[in-house]
């Protein structure tokens, strides 16, 4: 065959493959730009075969007909392709919506409350301190002035990784952050002025109210003649700052092995349900270092004297959201955590 045909072709087939066929009208201009009976183009070829040279005759029918193959093979394909698109169309899909936004998380309204919690006190010149959470007998209980025989040391409250009988003397999960107030007078001169934020365990049941871990935050401030009256006027300022300006609160005296004398803060909250208007809820544990605790760590308690509390997290998260089950807490729903 000549070469001048066959560049023909070759053009021709290049046509044919390059047409962007993207719509039914598109294909339909395709096929009778090829294949009309009158003037497609493919047509047009095949009519010239009785024509054309005997010797040459095959190899050019040959030639035409593949190429009216691949036209045909592009219309084949280029419908069901044209079809399947429809398809999911009339399936529901919208292909024009905006996509969906991935979740956005959120700080997690414990972290909150404590980030509120250390701002205050931040501002009153505590610092925090850390300590850790599988803790030794001496400073959960001992150092703290329990006496041996206190009820928190029973197997029924306290997770013990190894026994009070055994060769340690008891190690065990820390049922609260005051072991911190030890470790930080064993380890530092006077003044001290610390908050102490972590996590506590409790062999207690689990119910909307109490769950076998928590979180506390301790204070400890410590320094020459502190008193009682600076105790209060810090709870008061944080009970503000926290539960806002017109907060009613009060002190009700209480018992801790670590403190004389020991309070408990109450705050009022008012309810319209209740016959009284609302009722009084406790927030918090505090009173003056008991000076026994003072020296189980050597520090002087002629010279110094000093004030200590503690709050549990959860419950204070619990009042200010309005949250009547502890457990959501710690369950990561994000229906739950998306609102904070
Ligand atoms: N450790 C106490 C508890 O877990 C809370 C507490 C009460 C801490 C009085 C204190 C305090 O520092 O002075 O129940």
């Amino acid at each position: 065959m000549s070469t001048n045909l066959l560049v023909q072709f070759e053009e021709l087939g290049r046509e044919i493959d390059s047409e962007p066929l993207d719509s039914h009208d598109a294909v339909d201009q395709f096929r009778i730009r090829f294949l009309s009976r009158k003037q497609g183009q493919i047509t047009q070829l095949l009519k010239q075969i009785p024509a054309v040279a005997q010797e040459q005759r095959k190899e050019f029918g040959k030639q035409v007909n593949r190429l009216k193959q691949r036209v045909e093979d592009r219309i084949t394909i280029a419908r069901s392709a044209l079809q399947a698109t429809t398809k999911t169309l009339d399936s529901g899909i919208d292909l024009s919506l905006p996509g969906r936004r991935p979740l956005q998380g959120s700080i997690h309204p414990l972290t909150q409350t404590l980030e509120d919690i250390k701002r205050v006190f931040a501002s009153y010149g505590f610092s925090v301190a850390e300590g850790p959470e599988i803790e030794d007998d001496w400073h959960n209980f001992t150092a703290l002035n329990f006496p041996p025989d206190h009820p928190a040391r029973d197997m029924q409250d306290t997770f013990f990784l190894e026994p009070p009988e055994s060769e340690r003397g008891g190690i065990l999960l820390r049922t609260h952050t005051s072991p911190v107030q030890i470790r930080t007078m064993e380890s530092q001169q006077p003044p001290y002025r610390v908050i102490v934020p972590g996590r506590v365990y409790r062999n207690e049941a689990i119910s909307y109210k109490s769950y076998c871990l928590f979180h506390q935050v301790e204070g400890l401030c410590v320094d020459e003649h502190i008193t009682l009256g600076d105790l209060k006027q810090m709870l008061y300022v944080f009970s503000r700052a926290m539960f806002g300006q017109n907060v009613k609160m009060r002190f009700r005296p209480s018992f801790f092995p670590f403190t004389e004398p020991s309070a408990e803060v109450d705050i009022w909250w008012p309810d319209a349900k209740l016959p009284r208007g609302g009722r009084w809820l406790e927030i918090l544990g505090c009173g003056m270092v008991d000076p026994n605790v003072f020296a189980s760590v050597d520090v002087d308690p002629e010279k110094y004297t000093g004030y200590a509390f503690g709050m549990g997290i959860e419950r204070i998260a619990m009042l200010r959201h309005d949250i009547s089950d502890i457990r959501i807490l710690y369950e990561n729903d994000t229906r739950f955590l998306e609102q904070f």
